[in-house]
Formats: structure tokens, sequence, C-alpha cells
């Protein structure tokens, strides 16, 4: 063994409980709770969507978050080093996290960097009369040819620097002094910021009709296969299960902890926060059909529209505009912050894991690299367009085929969930008990079997983008990328490690460790 793997770090512990629940809760409440549900619930069903809604968390949301930190904490590991102790092979379903995740943070970065210039443009209404081409325009200069190149936009490049060294800072003060800290400062500014959005929207004359819209169930809806794929998607994303991020958070956790507790304060308060942002969103949207005298419908939009064009429309003309812009804009950067924060840390830790290398010394060699593809790929004219199949590719393909892989070899080839039901048991107030095994052994494959199933078929029948993609453009960053994640990871499972904790590992000395904790207070 070399020098090096002789000396692998110790793992780092949360000090407290609380830390991680607010770590977690700081990775799942991101952009996909503030611009992506609102509309996924109003276009699938309004008031009725609730229903899948409930039944996604309760029967996979929540059960994946346990199964996550069941892994995370027995195996103490970044997703690649704690699925190797699991099983073996299944290192590599590790790395197909860490790559999702790195694919990911690519993008990421973007979108908080462009809401942190928006804050800043909210200030004196930068867009003008037209917030459309303000932004395809004079913001992201954006080329006319839908392909990838490399045409920087020099006023793109500042701001995502400026978020890749917050971000890279945070992560190299490690999990108390970094992640710990940045989500101690970050969530409760997310928090009032957002509060104050939504008391704000509530007066605006209008709000009324776009919670009417927003909530007037559609109960038919509920007969339709895709509403219910929709509720799982949404809950997978806005969750951050399959990332490996709960992985990687739960095994900084103390032996003695209660995980299913943990779970269920995460579960519910993402969705607490969703739906206050379903509120405080069509609320908005009301005033602005209003005040344009149209239907809710024209004016009711996801994603980038949402955030880049509807809401500065909004904010020229509510009264305090100003302040609801800095509201909404800074909520987008502190949401998107600390999710990133632990989207990078899945990338960083699982490299830390196989070489065994100090914090500061992964972030150098991992985070450094990542923060110059990243800018060099999307501060450009065609940042736009990479972003956006990217996106759409690795939320499909990515983190759905991978939950889907982990749950079948996890459950089905290794055989595992019995222990990981015994270990989440073993300090939990809730017991997950057999009821959770079948869940996550049937009910959660079938189900993610099919959207797969159908996710894959859509994309084949009508390609991404309706046409505005080249079919090369898409098989190489769409199709390509996702193929190449496979090859990637295999490629990284048969890497030598050099870390000696990550080559040898005895199950039978950990469940004595494990058991030797038993007596003690839970925390
Ligand atoms: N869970 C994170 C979000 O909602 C990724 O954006």
């Amino acid at each position: 063994m070399s020098h090096a793997a002789a000396k692998a770090p110790k793992r780092e512990v949360f000090n407290s409980r609380n830390y991680f629940i607010l770590a977690a809760i700081g990775s799942a409440v991101g952009l996909g709770n503030i611009w992506r549900f609102p509309y996924v619930a109003y276009s699938e069903g309004g008031g009725a969507f609730i229903v899948p809604y409930l039944v996604a968390l309760l029967s996979a949301g929540i059960p994946l978050l346990f199964f996550e930190y069941a892994i995370g904490h027995r195996y103490r590991g970044s997703s690649p080093m704690a699925l190797r102790r699991l099983g073996g092979w299944t290192e590599a379903l590790g790395w197909w996290q860490v790559l999702v995740c790195f694919v990911i943070a690519i993008y990421y970065a973007a979108i908080v960097a462009w809401a942190a210039m928006y804050t800043w443009f909210s200030l004196s209404q930068a867009w003008g009369d037209d917030p459309t081409s303000f932004l395809y325009g004079e913001f992201l200069q954006i080329a006319d040819a839908t392909t990838i190149g490399f045409d920087f936009v020099p006023q793109l490049v500042l701001p995502m620097v400026a978020v890749w060294v917050i971000i890279l800072i945070v992560i190299s003060l490690g999990v108390n002094k970094g992640l710990a800290f940045a989500n101690l400062l970050f969530m409760p500014l997310l928090l009032l910021m957002f509060l104050l959005l939504v008391g704000q929207s509530l007066f605006l004359p209008g709000a009324m009709d776009g919670l009417n819209a927003l909530f007037t169930p559609d109960w038919s809806s509920l007969g339709d296969p895709s509403v219910w794929a929709a509720a799982y998607g949404q809950i997978f994303f806005s969750l951050s299960v399959g990332f490996g991020i709960m992985i990687t958070y739960a095994s900084y956790l103390k032996r003695r902890t209660d995980l299913t507790g943990s779970g269920l304060v995460v579960g519910f308060s993402n969705s607490s926060f969703e739906l206050l942002a379903g509120i405080g969103v069509f609320a908005a949207l009301g005033f602005m059909a209003q005040a344009a005298g149209v239907g809710i419908n024209d004016v009711a939009a996801g994603g980038l529209g949402l955030a880049f064009v509807a809401f500065p429309s909004l904010i020229s003309e509510a009264p305090l505009g100003t302040l609801m812009g800095v509201a909404f804009f800074g909520s987008l950067v502190m949401a998107g912050l600390t999710s990133m924060i632990s989207i990078t840390e899945v990338v960083i830790a699982g490299v830390r894991d196989k070489l065994g290398l100090s914090k500061p010394v992964a972030v150098a060699i991992v985070g450094i690299p990542m923060a110059v593809i990243s800018t060099t790929l999307l501060a450009t004219t065609t940042g736009l367009y990479f972003l956006d199949i990217t996106d759409h590719f690795v939320n499909r393909f990515g983190i759905l085929a991978g939950a889907f892989a982990l749950i079948i070899a996890v459950a089905w080839i290794v055989r595992k969930l019995p222990q990981l039901q015994h270990h989440l048991d073993r300090f939990s107030s809730f017991p997950a008990g057999k009821v959770w095994m079948w869940v996550m052994g049937l009910l959660v494959p079938v189900v993610l079997g099919y959207i797969l199933y159908s996710e894959i078929s859509d994309n084949v029948r009508e390609p991404y983008g309706g046409g505005d993609y080249s079919l090369a453009t898409l098989g190489l960053f769409g199709w390509g990328m996702s193929g190449a994640l496979i090859v990637a990871a295999i490629l990284l499972t048969l890497l030598p490690s050099r870390n000696k904790k990550m080559e040898e590992f005895d199950e039978t000395h950990n469940e004595h460790e494990i058991a030797a904790r038993a007596e003690g207070v839970t925390q």
C-alpha cells in the first residue's frame, strides 16, 4: 500500500443531527421547488395533482430517502465507497451517481450565476420593457445556430467564477465549518426572503385568480399515467434522491442517529416549501394575467421562462416590484447555492475516498477543473443549449435509470434490503419495517421501470427540442453523454483505489462496531 493510502484521512462527522437535517433540507429545496413544482402541479391536474404527489412522496420519496440514508450511514462512505462496501461491483452505480452530479453541477452553476445577476438587475429593472429580448439578446447573447460552441460572453464569466469560488470554499472548509455553516446562513435567509415574496404576492390584485387556477382540481387527470409519472419525477428531483447526495451526507452522521425521524422531517419540510412556492408563484402570475387582461394560461411558465421572463415582467408592473425581484432572485440564489453545494460534494467526496486525499487537495484537483469546464461550456453564446439538452437527458436517464439500477442491484442481486432495514430500525424512532422492504423491493422498481420506459419511448418517438436541435447535437450531448456516463462509471470502478479503507472492508467487523454503540443516547 502506498504512502498516500496509509495516511487516508479520518471521516468527518456532523457535530449535530440538526446540522445534517438542515443540510439535507438545503439540498432538497432548490430550483425544483421554486420553478419546477408550481408549473408541473398547474399543468398536471391542478388541485388534483396533490393526490399523485402525496402518493409519490409516501410510496417512493420517503422510502428512497431512508434507503440512501441507510447505505451512507451503514457503509460510511461517498456513493462509490459505500456501494463498494455494500456489494463490490455495485461501486459502479456509485460512480454513475457521481458522474450525474458532475454533469448537473456544470450547468447548475450557470443558473445560480444568472439568478445572482438578476438580483442585481432587479434594482434598476435592467430588462426595460422587453425581458425576453434582454435575456436572450443583451444578457445571454444566444447564438442563432443551435449547436454547441465556445464563443465567450465576457459578462457571464465573472458571476460563474464567483459562484464556483463560493462553492469550493464552502466544501473545502469541511462538513461543520463549511456545509453546516453555509446552510445555517443561507436557509434562514431563504425562508425570510420567500415569506416576504409570498406575503407580497398574496396582496396583489388578481392573486386569488392565480390560486384558483393552481388549485382547481381536474379529477380526470388522475386516470392519466403521465400525470403519475410527472408526480414521481417531481418527487425524485425535488427530494434530491438518486443523486447520491443523501448517501454522502448520511456518511457524515454519528453512529447513533435517528435516521427515519430525520428522513420524515426532511421529506415534509421540502414538500411544505414546495407548496409555499406554488402559492407565491401563482398568486404573482394571477396578478400578471389580470394586469395584461389575459388568462393564467397565457402567463404561466416553468423553468427559465418563469424566472427570467415572467418574473421580470411582473417586477416591472407590481407595486414594490424591486423588493419582489430581490426576494425572488435572492431566493433562487440561496436555494440554488445550498443544492449545488450538495451536488458538488458528491463528486469531490467520491474522488477523495477513492484516492485517500485530504479535503483541500480533493477540492483542488476535482473542483477547479469542474469550475473551468463549467465556465468554458456555459459562459458562451451556446451555453443555454448545452444546459437545455444535458438537463433533459441527465434528469431522465441519469437520475431515474441510476436509481432503478441501484434498487434492482441492492434488492434483487446482492439482496441487502434486510440488512438495511435492520440498520434503519436499530436507532430510529419510526420503524421502517417489512412494509419498507416491500415498497423498495417491488413498488418502487415497478413505478420507476414504467416511468423510464415511457420516457425512453417518448424521446425515441419524438426527438427532444421539437426539431430545434440536430440529431448530431442530441446524439452527442444527450444520448452520447448518457452512454458515456455508464462507460466512465465502469472505468472508474476498474481503476485501482489508493485508499486502504476503500479496499478493505469487513462487514462482520462493521456490524460489531455498530452494535458496540447500541448503548448511549440517540441523536
Ligand atoms: N433537489 C434539488 C432541487 O430541487 C436538486 O433543485
